[in-house]
């Protein structure tokens, strides 16, 4: 016979939280985002492991939502981006090699020229880069002699001649500020201020370009003090991955420099997962982040995180704001109750064997305050869709309807993404290409601003709450968060009442 659970399934928007005490240290500046990403075992360095983020944010692996942009904007904020696979092997390669490239410190050209190429060339390869300042080397790639250097601003693309040749008007090696192999940073960093100059090629001992050194990087990264960067001070990027082309996708994912892998399936409780997750496991040990699911049930934490060895577990199926598995299928769970029943399930498995897994709550959250009660709830990071949509960096156009800019904005289940791997004609895991039946929907979100603006709105709200419960940290946060369950009047007593809000009054927010 079916069992039948005793308590109904719930949601974050039940719950709200209770203060506890403030003390003069918990202010917003003290506090740490800081959270865990991959597994580790207790005793070694917590709560970092072998991978964090600085901000306990990602985006969704979607078409809609995770290009190079969105990549490089939440890394510069501290969060991670999971690159969509419902695309071919090489074109998410090649995304996360673009964002790779951006590297704090020392880059490598990615805009070369030989010197007697034309300026209409140059032109060309710096469109394609989308990089105004290119070498000059003498066999045109980016480890050949240096012979100088050349910017948009040495021509006038509408009085030169576009027919000469590059050298005429570079900026030749003798007169190029540079450095040599072994600089550090902070000695390139002074030469550009001493020298007011842009950029600094650092060459080898025998005059081949080794590196550039740019302003603008010192900049971004005094802007950006959480910036999430690996130990070559790159940009952190992550990718979705599937069950079926695992093989050859992951291989390809490795080598252009990737740092965190995540399963994205909606149902992720199947030997299917655990058998791509122990070959990765096999092939990369433990150099590689990888996380799966998604699951709603202790059970289906425990066959990931311990059987299948997955670095961190998603939660949440049927919630999402373009999903409509749940109406589809019948699975899923309220996003509170799977989230609290996988936390217990985390916290028993790290009493028992000292491995902690984390745990991230994927989709549908509404606004900040479930942001807030996810991690209260012990969610060590969540995973958003809908929300970083509406950004500027995702990577859909924007489209005006009525007198208001919105996004296009589809679920990976939908027809318009067609990802038969992860949603295949039978349900399962077995793809064929067709689908019989979506499991997403497609339609559009309002434009609110870029990521560094929503995300520094969540943040600030997030940082102020920690402070309310006494806590500078997520773990602390969750250890003294007491939760309330809500009624539907308390609902309505948490409103603004008897007063006249201009929008409501005059209707020019819908
Ligand atoms: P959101 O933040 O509420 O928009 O939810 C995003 C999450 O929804 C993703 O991270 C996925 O787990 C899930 N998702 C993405 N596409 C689909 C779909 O087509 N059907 C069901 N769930 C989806």
């Amino acid at each position: 016979m079916a069992r039948i659970l005793p308590d109904v399934s719930r949601t974050f928007a039940e719950y709200l939280l209770l203060p506890g005490l403030t003390r003069q240290e918990h202010v917003p500046r003290n506090v740490s985002l800081a959270a865990p990403m991959a597994a580790f075992k207790r005793g070694d360095g917590t709560p970092a492991g072998r991978f964090h983020l600085n901000v306990p944010v990602v985006s969704a692996s979607m078409q809609a939502v995770s290009g190079v942009d969105m990549a490089t904007a939440l890394a510069r904020q501290g969060g991670l981006a999971f690159v969509f696979c419902s695309q071919s092997i090489e074109d998410q390669a090649a995304m996360i090699a673009r964002v790779k490239a951006h590297k704090a410190g020392f880059v490598r050209s990615d805009t070369t020229i030989h010197p007697s190429s034309t300026l209409r060339q140059l032109l060309a390869v710096q469109k394609r880069t989308g990089h105004s300042t290119a070498a000059v080397t003498e066999d045109g790639t980016n480890a050949g002699k240096f012979l100088g250097i050349i910017t948009d601003k040495d021509f006038w693309e509408y009085e030169d001649n576009l027919d000469t040749p590059v050298s005429d008007h570079m900026t030749p090696l003798e007169k190029v500020i540079h450095g040599r192999v072994g600089i550090s940073l902070a000695e390139a960093n002074r030469l550009l201020h001493r020298h007011k100059k842009e950029c600094l090629p650092v060459l080898e001992l025998d005059g081949r370009l080794n590196s550039l050194v740019f302003k603008k990087d010192y900049v971004d990264h005094m802007n950006n003090p959480h910036e999430l960067l690996d130990a070559d001070k790159r940009l952190a990027v992550g990718a979705g991955i599937n069950t079926h082309d695992y093989k050859e996708r992951v291989p390809a994912l490795v080598a252009a420099g990737v740092d965190a892998l995540a399963f994205d399936s909606s149902d992720g409780y199947s030997e299917f997962q655990h058998d791509a997750a122990l070959w990765i496991r096999e092939k990369y040990g433990d150099k590689v982040v990888v996380g799966g699911g998604n699951v709603v049930s202790a059970e289906g934490f425990r066959y990931l995180a311990e059987d299948a060895k997955l670095d961190f577990v998603k939660v949440g199926i049927g919630g999402g704001s373009i999903c409509i598995t749940r109406e589809q299928k019948g699975i899923g769970r309220g996003q509170a109750s799977a989230l609290m029943d996988v936390v217990k399930a985390r916290d028993e498995l790290y009493e028992r064997t000292g491995r902690y897994v984390p745990i991230c709550s994927d989709g549908g959250l509404a606004n900040d305050t479930q942001v807030i009660i996810a991690l209260a709830m012990g969610a060590d990071f969540v995973m958003m869709g809908r929300y970083f949509a509406m950004t500027a960096e995702s990577p859909t156009p924007k489209v005006s309807i009525g007198n208001r800019i919105y996004k296009p904005y589809w679920g990976e289940g939908s027809n318009r993404a067609r990802n038969w791997q992860r949603y295949s004609e039978d349900g399962g895991e077995a793809g064929n290409g067709k689908l019989k039946f979506e499991e997403g929907v497609d339609g559009y979100v309002p434009v609110v601003g870029t990521v560094p603006e929503v995300l520094g709105v969540t943040l600030a709200k997030l940082r102020a709450t920690m402070c309310n419960l006494g806590s500078l940290n997520l773990s602390e946060f969750s250890d003294n968060a007491t939760l309330t369950m809500v009624s539907e009047q308390s609902i309505v007593e948490g409103g603004t009442s008897n007063i006249i809000r201009p929008e409501t009054t005059f209707g020019d927010r819908e």
